[in-house]
């Protein structure tokens, strides 16, 4: 029988993200289309060129959490900077150092850990804390964030990367549209996993996706959290992320929906 979301403990949840996270491992981008395909790779371009405009050329790393198999961690070593990367997840971990090639190493730090436990063990200071779909994974995403505000330096940059926009669709009709072309773009999918052989892991998720089961998360939540905590907003970005990037455009330009976002903040 399953376990009902609301008796979900904070080490379940550890654990479930811990037990499908192994599960990914290598074949986690082949999974996640919506994170690689045209429409999304243009916004994770932009996203770093404002990062990289915005932080404070102090010198300072850059500190990941849950970094993956690299999607951000990766592209942040090739313009250069020095970064840690922190996951739970020590078979996401090992992909990654496996895709770093040899010449980035020596600006590379990889280690297992829960982003709480890291907090209470790392005491460095940052210009720049990178998020990316790790929030709807926490328990308590916003005390995560607390902690590591004050690992900023000044003039340093937190990034909230591609997560589940919790909101509402107003119009029925609108709705229908979004339904309808969210059930196209899963079926291609489905049919792009198979032809791939690659198992598809959704249900796996139910626990491990454990903000989910509250709509998704609210930027303005976290917009109110970085205001108190002395952070200024630079930027909340939303739009609908769909497996295949014509149906993101689709959705976010022709039928004006949205179920995904990105923030930015500095201190
Ligand atoms: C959806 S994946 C995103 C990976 C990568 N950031 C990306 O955007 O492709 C979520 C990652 O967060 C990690 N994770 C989940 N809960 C965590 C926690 N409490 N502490 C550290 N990492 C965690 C998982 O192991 C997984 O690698």
């Amino acid at each position: 029988m399953s376990t009902p979301e609301s008796t979900l403990t904070r080490e379940k949840v550890l654990e479930e993200n811990k037990r499908v996270h192994k599960l990914e491992d290598q074949f986690y981008l082949d999974r996640h289309p919506e994170q690689t395909n045209f429409y999304q790779a243009r916004i994770l371009r932009k996203t770093i060129d404002r990062v990289c405009f915005e932080m404070n050329p102090s010198g300072e790393s850059i500190l990941e959490l849950g970094c993956g198999t690299g999607y951000l961690y990766l592209e942040f070593l090739k313009r250069g900077y020095e970064i840690i990367g922190v996951d739970l997840s020590t078979e996401m971990i090992s992909v990654l150092e496996d895709r770093i090639p040899k010449n980035y190493r020596r600006r590379s730090r990889l280690v297992v850990s829960d982003v709480e436990t890291f907090a209470n063990i790392d005491d460095k200071k940052y210009s720049a804390i990178i998020v990316s779909a790790l929030l709807h994974h926490l328990y308590d995403f916003e005390s995560v964030i607390k902690m590591y505000c004050d690992r900023l330096i000044p003039g340093g940059v937190f990034l909230i990367f591609f997560e589940p926009l919790k909101q509402d669709i107003d119009t029925p009709i609108r709705y229908s549209m979004h339904k309808a072309l969210a059930d196209i773009d899963e079926a291609f999918y489905r049919r792009k996993m198979t032809r791939k052989r690659i198992s598809i892991l959704e249900k796996e998720y139910h626990h491990a996706d454990y903000q989910r089961q509250f709509g998704g998360i609210d930027p303005d939540r976290l917009t109110g959290l970085f205001t108190k905590e002395g952070l200024k907003i630079i930027k909340v970005e939303k739009y609908c992320a769909r497996r295949f990037g014509f149906s993101s455009f689709l959705a976010t330009s022709i039928l004006k929906t949205q179920n995904t976002f990105n923030l930015l903040a500095k201190k």
